[in-house]
């Protein structure tokens, strides 16, 4: 089965490209307002940034910051299916300015915005990123009372458009059931607060590239995608950086299509997709193994086997959902232009194999 990643070295201000209702999930993390590494980006594209910025005008750069991103949201409700899901990683910002250190809530302004489009809200993520720094707290120290309190996380707002996606017929319903995830990965996936995110797929996280590039983990693009759409599906990301969301949608076997402005970032995307060939077939072998050890233990606490086996597998699961789970990892990828074509195969699974491995204890 095959699945197309598409990517356009363009302004995702207008996506010419994308016709309306044509896109199923979209993930992404823009870049943040009045965080001062974007400041340069902000100001090349509007102006007058720059000079509320000179100006030391927190408020006015703030609020034109996000009248560049406000257009990228209305873009993105225009080209949602109805039912599609949107997810913005975001973080607020503190600064000081013109003598007055303060918050910018960037989450809020997002979500206000995208609520008077006509997206619903639905319940936020929280990722705590904690900081082991040695400065990491600022203001009067021990001294009350102008100490502030350190951000340490960012939010995944997840947003609707219309009511809930249905699954009408026969081989709908049967892409769904091949879609869903082990009942341990739901508790930690649709829990609030999503903790570091390190350990799980660390080669592909780049961290050097991710400080420098704003990047976000390859296992938070991972498992927004596996949570709200379904295998075949187009998932789309208007402000791609160095591709990650391309990169797990290809673990995934969705389809993509990225926006980036910057032509620079074409060759480590070109090279982080081309890697995904030998990451992606150990990643579920990875995923695998790690629902193994989460059968063997709870069996083990119960003193009995669980209820349902999931066949293709032939192992066991918690819930008759989880009973058509299968995984696709990349075959061969084939490049044409600016897009790759993804040749997928299901990902067979030897509990005797050497990729077992016993120190994968992450789900339990
Ligand atoms: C926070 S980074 C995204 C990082 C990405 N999630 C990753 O994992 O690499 C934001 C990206 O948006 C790009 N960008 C900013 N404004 C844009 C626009 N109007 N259209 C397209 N890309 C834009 C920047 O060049 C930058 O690479």
């Amino acid at each position: 089965m095959k699945t197309t990643h598409k990517i356009i070295y363009e302004d995702s201000r207008k996506m010419n490209d994308l016709q309306d209702k044509s896109i199923d999930l979209m993930i992404t993390s823009p870049p943040y307002p009045m965080i001062e590494m974007w400041d340069k980006m902000f100001s090349e594209q509007n102006q007058t940034i720059k000079n509320a910025i000179k100006k030391e005008n927190g408020n006015l750069a703030f609020e034109l910051m996000h009248k560049e991103l406000d257009k990228v949201w209305k873009e993105i409700y225009r080209v949602l299916k109805i039912g599609g899901i949107a997810c913005i990683n975001i973080g607020d910002a503190t600064r000081k300015i013109n003598g007055e250190f303060k918050l910018y809530s960037n989450h809020s302004r997002i979500l206000s915005y995208c609520i008077s489009l006509g997206f619903s809200a639905l319940p936020t993520i929280l990722w705590r990123k904690q900081t082991n720094a040695p400065n990491k707290f600022m203001g009067s120290g021990m001294l009350p009372v102008g100490a502030y309190v350190t951000l340490e996380h960012e939010y995944i707002l997840i947003l609707r458009k219309g009511n809930k996606k249905e699954f009408k017929t026969e081989e709908d319903k049967e892409k769904r059931q091949q879609s869903a995830f082990f009942w341990e990965e739901r508790n930690v996936w649709f829990s609030d607060i999503w903790d570091n995110l390190k350990g799980i797929g660390q080669k592909l996280n780049y961290i050097n590239l991710r400080e420098r590039s704003g990047a976000f983990p390859f296992e938070l693009a991972y498992r927004l995608i596996n949570m709200f759409s379904v295998q075949g599906d187009i998932v789309l990301d208007p402000f791609l950086g160095t591709g990650t969301t391309t990169l797990a949608c290809l673990c995934s076997k969705r389809s993509s299509i990225g926006y980036e402005i910057e032509q620079n970032f074409k060759d480590i995307i070109n090279v982080r997709i081309k890697e995904m060939i030998s990451c992606s077939k150990q990643y579920n072998l990875d995923r695998l193994n790690r629902h193994l050890i989460f059968v063997k233990e709870i069996e083990e606490k119960r003193g009995q086997p669980l209820p349902y086996t999931c066949k293709p597998y032939g192992f066991k699961v918690m819930t008759k959902q989880e009973q058509n789970l299968i995984l696709y990892h990349i075959d061969n990828i084939k490049e044409k232009d600016d897009s790759f074509e993804a040749y997928h195969e299901e990902t067979k699974y030897n509990p005797m194999g050497s990729h077992v491995k016993e120190d994968l204890t992450h789900y339990s």
